[in-house]
């Protein structure tokens, strides 16, 4: 069996980009290993017809960018672009979630926030997984904190910290409330993928605090919301959002905080400047 390369190669070998030629991770997973060594030895043939220093894959926008704009997802794959519905004049949450999601980062919260429901946790971890990857269509890199600012003005100090440091505890396993290192990282990082030391320090700290669990627990929602086909409405957590969510009354992205300008570029996503 050959298996995909983890360490030095006579090559070069970008393991994020070869992988990102492939397709989804479910794709990866369903080739048989001669299908992947085929794949790596065309990949391979192909670097070598390439300009010394030329990118493995050609970017038409950089993995960091939001899914809003264009930005890929994790194994590659890019949303499509649609017509955006206009905002209300004075949006609220639900309206950015319906309107200004992306189907997959969509799904994705609002399957990590129902299984939060459906197993009795509090409001506010409900609200907590509902909130902790909407940043997602706005940005990638380092969404939790990201994700945690911009909702800091309209939640509890507790939601706020939970979503910053989501990021960090989903490399670490805790076997006390059964969360393993996702096999889904091990295809997105690599096996031997280390976290930076700025992760790692995030994670000791939060190991400590007083709300690790309200941050765990976001990670271990995490891992029942990445179902093919299951759909999960908004309105079992309307009244959630209700209770929880500060709500301006000028709307998100006219309030004058100090993160109206987030809300404001996922909702004018095409302004130019
Ligand atoms: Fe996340
Ligand atoms: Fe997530």
């Amino acid at each position: 069996m050959i298996a995909f390369p983890e360490k030095e190669e006579p090559v070069h070998i970008d393991r994020r980009a070869f992988l990102a030629t492939l397709g989804s991770a479910a794709v990866v997973e369903a080739m048989s290993s001669e299908a992947r060594a085929d794949a790596l030895e065309h990949y391979m043939i192909a670097q070598l017809d390439k300009p010394a220093g030329a990118p493995a894959q050609t970017l038409v926008v950089r993995r960091g960018a939001g899914a809003l704009f264009g930005g890929p997802s994790p194994s590659g794959q890019r949303p499509e672009l649609t017509a955006l519905a206009t905002m209300p004049e004075r949006p609220t949450l639900t309206d950015f979630i319906r309107f200004r999601s992306t189907p997959g980062i969509g799904t994705h919260i609002l399957q990590s926030a129902n299984d939060a429901l459906k197993k009795g946790e509090p409001e506010e971890t409900v609200l907590a997984c509902l909130l902790h990857d909407f940043v997602l269509n706005l940005i990638k890199t380092d969404h939790g904190w990201w994700g945690a600012q911009m909702m800091e003005p309209y939640v509890s100090e507790k939601v706020s910290w939970a979503i910053r440091h989501h990021q960090a505890l989903r490399f670490y396993p805790d076997s006390s409330v059964g969360y393993e290192y996702p096999e889904l990282y091990v295809r997105i990082f690599g096996k031997d993928y280390v976290p930076a030391p700025y992760i790692k320090a995030s994670y000791e700290s939060a190991r400590k605090h007083k709300w690790y669990m309200d941050a765990r627990m976001i990670t271990v929602h995490d891992l029942y919301a990445f179902e093919p086909g299951m759909k999960v409405a908004i309105d079992p957590f309307v009244d959630i959002i209700g209770r929880h969510f500060k709500q301006p009354k000028e709307g998100l992205g006219f309030d004058g905080s100090p993160v109206a300008h987030m809300w404001r570029t996922l909702m004018y996503p095409d302004n130019p400047l």
